[in-house]
């Protein structure tokens, strides 16, 4: 079972008050944007590519040329037993709001301004830093982990993501020994980021996107840090230039284009636990036996592998996504 750790009192205080018209709005978006039943009938149809050379040349262009040489393979997470996804369905089937409503965002998501990109490591740590682009890929080893993903609308992708472990991070920045959460704040600017559109009232969305960790969960091995994908470095849509991966969680613990990381002492609220508590719990872990409020998590359907979501090729839903050597983490 998955603990849901319920906020104290003290916590839910430091919530805006949501009024009812804004109350409606969300629950208009949660229901339009996030709701797999719907999305399944919604989504549009996708054509059957597979190779980075069949990637249509529009598409291709929103992907960086940079490449990382000489970043190294994991040893562990290899993905041997694994079938990696094509880039070209990863890379026009995303999630990110702040540029769209629908899946496909690719396009709008290049008006991300990535140049002079700077993330700000701060609250109760010994050393704050500032890096910039260039200490993202340089500081920290890279290395290239295949990890599965799994979204929390039941569809799921295998990818190779370039980047470094969370706890290179932890060890930079020496956290105080009252740290026990990490916040994650991602870009947003109302001027550049139109919102999820259709029926939301996105100022009523509790911008800018931000997730967290415990601190004990981003120092886990597996915690990642993701810089590139696919040997290249990230492109715009997948959340340049830096984005949490963390491959036991559903997705939308994975917040992209992070600019401001923070260690507090408290579960901070974030942007989908605030919108639907009880839909999007903190903790968050992939769980085949713990369904989703509106649809089951017992199966997955697997991105691209048919010309339609609903056709796709179906499997079982692993607990923690298959990566049970977590589950030391959840023990009480
Ligand atoms: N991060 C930001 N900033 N904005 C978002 O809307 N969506 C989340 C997560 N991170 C999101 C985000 C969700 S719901 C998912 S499933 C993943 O990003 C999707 O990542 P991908 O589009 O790179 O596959």
């Amino acid at each position: 079972m998955v603990l849901i750790r319920f906020p104290k009192p003290w916590q839910v205080e430091s919530q805006p008050i949501t009024s009812e018209t804004t109350y409606w709005h969300r629950r208009r978006f949660l229901k339009n944007m996030i709701g797999f039943g719907l999305g399944a009938t919604t989504f549009p149809s996708i054509s059957c590519s597979r190779s980075g050379d069949d990637i249509d040349p529009a598409l291709k262009k929103t992907l960086s040329q940079r490449t990382l040489p000489g970043v190294k393979r994991s040893a562990i997470y290899t993905g041997n037993d694994l079938r990696v996804t094509p880039e070209s369905e990863t890379s026009r089937y995303n999630n990110f709001y702040e540029f769209g409503g629908t899946k496909n965002i690719w396009q709008a998501a290049q008006s991300l301004p990535t140049d002079s990109w700077k993330v700000e490591v701060t609250g109760l740590v010994n050393r704050s830093r500032t890096y910039d682009l260039d200490d993202l890929t340089t500081k920290f080893p890279l290395e290239e982990r295949i990890y599965r993903f799994r979204c929390v609308e039941a569809w799921a992708m295998v990818v190779p993501w370039l980047g470094f472990p969370m706890r290179s991070l932890i060890k930079d920045v020496d956290p105080k020994s009252n740290a026990k959460f990490v916040r994650f704040t991602t870009f947003y600017d109302p001027q550049v980021c139109p919102g999820p559109g259709g029926w939301t009232d996105t100022a009523s969305l509790p911008w800018p996107y931000t997730e967290s960790l415990r601190i004990d969960e981003m120092a886990h091995d597996l915690a990642f840090f993701a810089v590139g994908i696919y040997g290249h470095l990230l492109p715009k849509q997948h959340g340049a230039p830096l984005r949490m991966v963390i491959p036991w969680k559903y997705g939308f613990k994975g917040a992209k284009s992070i600019v401001k990381i923070e260690f507090m002492n408290f579960q901070p609220p974030t942007f989908w636990n605030t919108l639907a508590p009880n839909e999007y719990g903190f903790e968050a872990n992939v769980n085949p036996d713990v369904p989703h409020p509106r649809w089951s998590q017992a199966e997955e359907r697997l991105l691209g592998t048919g010309v339609h979501p609903a056709v796709w090729e179906r499997q079982p839903t692993l607990l923690y996504n298959g990566y049970s050597e977590v589950a030391p983490l959840y023990r009480s």
